[in-house]
């Protein structure tokens, strides 16, 4: 939610920031702007509506020299999006300009005694408010920029990650997180601020990770400096990142969406890599192992997440309690950290996040560790808030999503679950040697296995011209495919904007079954499975009703075959790993209904790839 970069150094610092606004547009894109103070010291602000590109257009022939900037790609909160309410806002005199990722709860009372002190505010969001702050306690206690911002942040309640400069200083950044991300990475004599370190990989892979309530001091001429809001120095980590460019560009796809899709062979190769011995089938994960005697006692495993991670953690409830035999609880990641939950030393709470920044779910995380419980994360984003807050966890190393609707993150995700699920079943010999075993080769082939689903694209491709008309889809599946159903219909509606449900398949006929009529597609997962006779009599009872079924099957299934209007074959492995497979072409029919409905696959209205903030 909103993406930030900064720059100070040697080179001309508007580039760098376009292109890091770029690499950020998955963050927000409702409006952006740029900042930039030139030798001899002038601040100039730009900012607009719309995306980065229309930022670009708006500053063509502008002044914009500066080797120090800083730059913004908003997702709203506060206020709409319009060009008032873009970042950068400037103080009340001009002479201090912030960005900021990030909701600051109390700004209405902040606001109000700014507003007796004499302030006006030229846009409706929260970040103007503390922008006013700064400059008003910078005023009024004759203090230098960094003590300003110090004594400003201990005031705000809320999450940010903000980054500030000041008219007549051509040298420093000063920039703060609570609760949002924000890295510095380290160049040879030249600094780079970002919500993301991918964002600015090219420059460096030097990076350091700014922790709540930490400010740092990024100053050319001087080593990086980081302090407590407390004014004490804090520790600097310099950790290195390994990620290639080509990892962030869309590598002649169209959209980073179906890039993505079609990565996922390659995805799930390095997600197993070095964790299952393809001699021995032997399942190894290093948290786990670290651990071994937490996961042994446990007696309860609670997973925390929101949205697709949500989705994958209903198959992981499956997964762990049949092999595990460990009683699980899954929790939207919002509504847990809010409930006052009950949680005891022998439970391990399990965060799953693709970005590792999700606000509700670090939350959650908090909590968890406050109240003394492990805390294990599975995520993707390497450095992540999250990764870093839990215990132990393990990456699901299938690279940056860049594409707002989660694709291979889903299916790295589920692929993690299952290794874990072995590693833990196998520690307590609650599952058998046939079907670990049985379980970690179909791990192995996963693969080859979604190089043969992908086949069916063109067929999909095909199929989804038939129903841009729709105006609601359901989709059903049980057992493991059941969350398979949930996350097909997310997809779908998230950016193609069809309203979409997904059901147990068994539950349609305790409500849904009144919305059947020729007007509205059902999407049937039948594939063998020890549920599958019934879910085929369901696909029946939606025939005789009139309604018209895409049926994801195995090959050949003559039975469904003969009842669907549309089938969509998949290749069939061990079923606890089915949703995967079943997973692609789902991820393929969103895809193209919504490209054929002229959709922004990749920038979907009103959505970010990162929430950050509740
Ligand atoms: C759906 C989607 C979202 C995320 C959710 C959690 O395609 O991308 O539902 O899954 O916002 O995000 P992470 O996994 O980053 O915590």
């Amino acid at each position: 939610m909103c993406g930030i970069v900064g720059y100070v150094g040697w080179r001309e610092a508007s580039p760098i920031l376009i292109k890091g606004l770029h690499r950020l547009e998955y963050r927000g894109y409702d409006s952006a702007g740029v900042a930039l103070i030139n030798e001899k010291g002038e601040l100039n602000v730009f900012k607009c509506k719309g995306k980065v590109s229309d930022l670009e257009h708006f500053i063509q022939g502008k002044e914009l020299a500066g080797s120090i900037g800083i730059a913004h790609t908003r997702w709203a909160t506060h206020g709409e999006p319009n060009d008032a309410n873009a970042h950068p806002h400037c103080s009340e005199s001009g002479e201090i300009a912030l960005i900021h990722n990030g909701i600051i709860e109390n700004y209405r009372v902040l606001k109000e005694a700014l507003i007796e002190n004499g302030y006006t505010f030229r846009s409706n969001t929260d970040s103007e408010v503390l922008v006013n702050l700064i400059e008003y306690i910078r005023t009024t206690n004759r203090c230098p920029l960094l003590e300003a911002v110090r004594q400003a942040l201990r005031q705000v309640v809320g999450a940010y990650a903000i980054a500030v400069i000041e008219r007549g200083n051509p040298n420093r950044i000063i920039a703060a997180r609570q609760s949002s991300p924000m890295v510095v990475g380290i160049g040879d004599g030249e600094y780079f601020l970002s919500s993301d370190a991918a964002s600015i990989i090219e420059y460096t892979r030097d990076f350091v990770y700014v922790n709540d309530a930490e400010i740092a001091v990024i100053d050319r001429n001087a080593p990086l400096k980081v302090l407590t809001l407390d004014n004490h120095d804090a520790r600097i980590d310099i950790r290195k990142l390994e990620l290639s460019i080509s990892q962030l560009e869309k590598g002649g796809y169209p959209h980073f969406m179906l890039k993505e899709i079609y990565e996922q062979p390659r995805t799930l190769v390095d997600c197993i890599r070095g964790r299952i011995n393809p001699e021995t089938c032997e399942v190894k994960l290093s948290g786990v192992i670290d651990h071994r005697d937490r996961f042994l006692q446990a007696r309860r495993i609670i997973f925390v997440a929101c949205g697709t991670s949500w989705h994958a953690s209903l198959i992981g409830e499956h997964l762990i309690e049949s092999i595990c035999r460990i009683p699980v609880e899954v929790e939207y990641a919002s509504e847990f950290r809010y409930r006052n939950p009950i949680l005891r030393e022998d439970d391990i709470v399990i965060a799953v996040s693709q970005s590792g920044e999700t606000a509700d779910t670090l939350a959650a995380v908090e909590l968890a560790r406050k109240a003394g419980t492990f805390v294990f994360g599975i995520c993707n984003a390497v450095g992540s808030s999250i990764a870093r807050a839990t215990d132990s966890g393990a990456y699901i190393h299938v690279g940056p999503e860049i594409g707002v609707a989660s694709t291979k993150a889903f299916t790295g995700q589920v692929t993690v679950m299952a290794m874990l699920a072995l590693a833990i079943g196998h520690e307590k010999g609650t599952v058998s040697e046939a079907y670990y075993h049985e379980v970690a080769a179909a791990l192995l082939r996963l693969p080859e296995t979604l190089e043969e689903v992908l086949k069916v694209a063109p067929q999909i491709a095909d199929l989804s011209k038939i129903f841009t008309y729709a105006r609601n889809f359901i989709y059903l599946g049980r057992g493991y495919n059941y969350p398979t159903a949930l996350e097909g219909a997310l997809k779908l509606k998230e950016i193609s904007y069809i309203h979409a449900e997904g059901y147990p398949a068994a539950e349609m006929k305790h409500g849904p079954i009144a919305l059947i009529d020729a007007e509205m597609p059902t999407v049937a997962i039948a594939t063998p499975d020890h549920t599958y006779e019934k879910t085929a009599s369901n696909i029946e009872e939606i025939k005789a009703r009139g309604g018209r079924i895409i049926a994801v099957c195995a090959r050949d299934d003559e039975q469904v075959r003969r009842s669907a209007d549309y089938v969509i074959e998949v290749p069939v492995i061990t079923e606890c790993l089915m949703p995967i497979v079943v997973s692609v072409p789902l991820q393929l029919l969103a895809y193209y209904i919504a490209v054929y409905k002229g959709r922004n696959v990749d920038q979907p209205r009103n959505l970010a790839k990162s929430v950050t903030v509740e």
